[in-house]
């Protein structure tokens, strides 16, 4: 007795006879085949019935091609396996194929045993590309599932730490302040990691809220790198703010801002050693200013960016062991970091720089690195800076 195999098998190819051939000789196998005469009604059957696993898929046909077939197939993400059927002197084609995500080929005039084969292994392929896939998503989605259980307990020892620092609970000396300040610096490192993690995930759901308003530049700046002075002292490492007297307004998320320019200056505390200096700039600039820097080719103009004629510059930079040229680019994707020494326990995620990336980008703005191996990093924001009429209105 022949078994139901379960996997539903379309058929596409514009001769008949090749097709109700095929189609008889998989349903005796114990197949479910359907058979489809063109690329356009191929896409019609898989676009209603999700229950298709596999299609064997004819190269040439007239109107809507196998290639285009498949490249509609995989620009939806389908899950359906194909297979290319290819005709004398069109292999070259279905070895491209392979690279846009055909699973196989198999080359007219081919064998009932060879189609048998071939099916066969491209099914175990389908399933153990579907298991890895829920596996990532199953990992995933417990990462997240514990970041985010994580962080209340977190703040509420945060909380807890910073009553005792504060001389609450009975009186602190500096040593005692010292070591319970770093357990909340500690703490808050972590927090900033989660919450990284959890904003980055969100922005790529394309779910993230941003409060967007319009806020002092010098004002957000000198409150985070306030935060950052002390550790930079406790390191031994000089932090110097060096912020224009003209203030300049931008449009942006002001916990958000204040994140991005905590990962920055978090980076530029972690990896500069003792004896090492970081400063904060802030600058207004003109258009023609703007169009002087550097901007690496890799950084996307935001929409409109280039009719604004004022900016705002806030540049980072360390004395640290800096970051190699061909390593700027790739630092903004997640979970990037690369090899380095600098005598110190270097913990982290690789999550800082791509939220910095998504976030700017969220304000129209542009973030990019630039710095010399051995000489220090400096992260350039360039955002627009709101124009403010005398009466106070933007
Ligand atoms: N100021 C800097 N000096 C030298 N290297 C840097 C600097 N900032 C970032 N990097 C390099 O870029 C990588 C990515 O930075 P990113 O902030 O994304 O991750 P991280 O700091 O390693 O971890 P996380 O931010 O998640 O705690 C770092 O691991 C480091 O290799
Ligand atoms: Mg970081």
């Amino acid at each position: 007795m022949i078994t139901q195999k379960l996997d539903k098998i379309l058929i596409v190819d514009d001769e008949p006879a090749i097709g109700q051939t095929l189609k008889e000789f998989l349903d005796c196998q114990g197949y479910s085949s359907s058979m489809a005469s063109s690329g356009s009604a191929a896409l019609d059957i898989l676009e209603n019935d999700k229950s298709f696993t596999l299609v064997l898929l004819d190269i040439k046909m007239p109107g809507i091609s196998g290639v285009t077939v498949l490249k509609h197939l995989k620009d939806r993400g389908s899950d359906v396996a194909v297979i290319m059927m290819s005709g004398h002197g069109s292999e070259a084609l279905a070895v491209e194929c392979m690279k846009d995500g055909a699973e196989d080929y198999i080359s007219k005039p081919f064998s009932f045993e060879d189609l048998l084969q071939r099916l066969e292994r491209t099914r175990a392929h389908r399933w153990e590309r579907i298991e890895k896939r829920r596996l990532q998503q199953e990992k995933e989605d417990f990462i997240l599932m514990l970041s985010h259980d994580m962080k209340n307990p977190l703040t509420a020892v945060i909380g807890s730490i910073d009553i005792i620092r504060e001389g609450c609970l009975g009186s602190v000396n500096e040593e005692q302040g010292d070591y319970l300040q770093s357990a909340i610096d500690s703490c808050n490192e972590v927090v900033l990691m989660i919450d990284n993690l959890l904003d980055i995930k969100k922005f790529e759901a394309g779910k993230i809220k941003m409060t967007i308003h319009s806020y002092n530049a010098h004002e957000l700046i000198s409150k985070a790198s306030n935060q950052f002075a002390r550790p930079a002292r406790h390191d031994g490492i000089e932090f110097s703010e060096d912020l224009e007297p003209v203030k300049t307004e931008i449009a942006v998320d002001k916990n958000s801002f204040t994140r991005v320019l905590g990962n920055l200056l978090g980076n530029a505390l972690k990896f500069t050693p003792v004896g090492g200096k970081i400063s904060v700039s802030c600058r207004s600039i003109s258009g023609g200013d703007m169009l002087a820097l550097k901007i690496p080719a890799y950084v996307q103009v935001p929409p409109d960016f280039l009719k604004c004629d004022r900016f705002v510059k806030v540049v980072v930079s360390d004395t640290g062991n800096g970051i190699p040229e061909n390593e700027l680019e790739s630092i903004f994707d997640r979970y990037t970091q690369f090899a380095r020494k600098t005598g110190r326990e270097l913990g982290g995620a690789g999550l800082g720089l791509a939220y910095c990336k998504l976030a700017i980008e969220s304000f129209h703005g542009m973030i990019w690195a630039e710095c010399k191996m051995g000489h220090g990093s400096e992260f350039i924001i360039l955002l627009p800076a709101i124009n403010i009429n005398r009466n106070g209105s933007v």
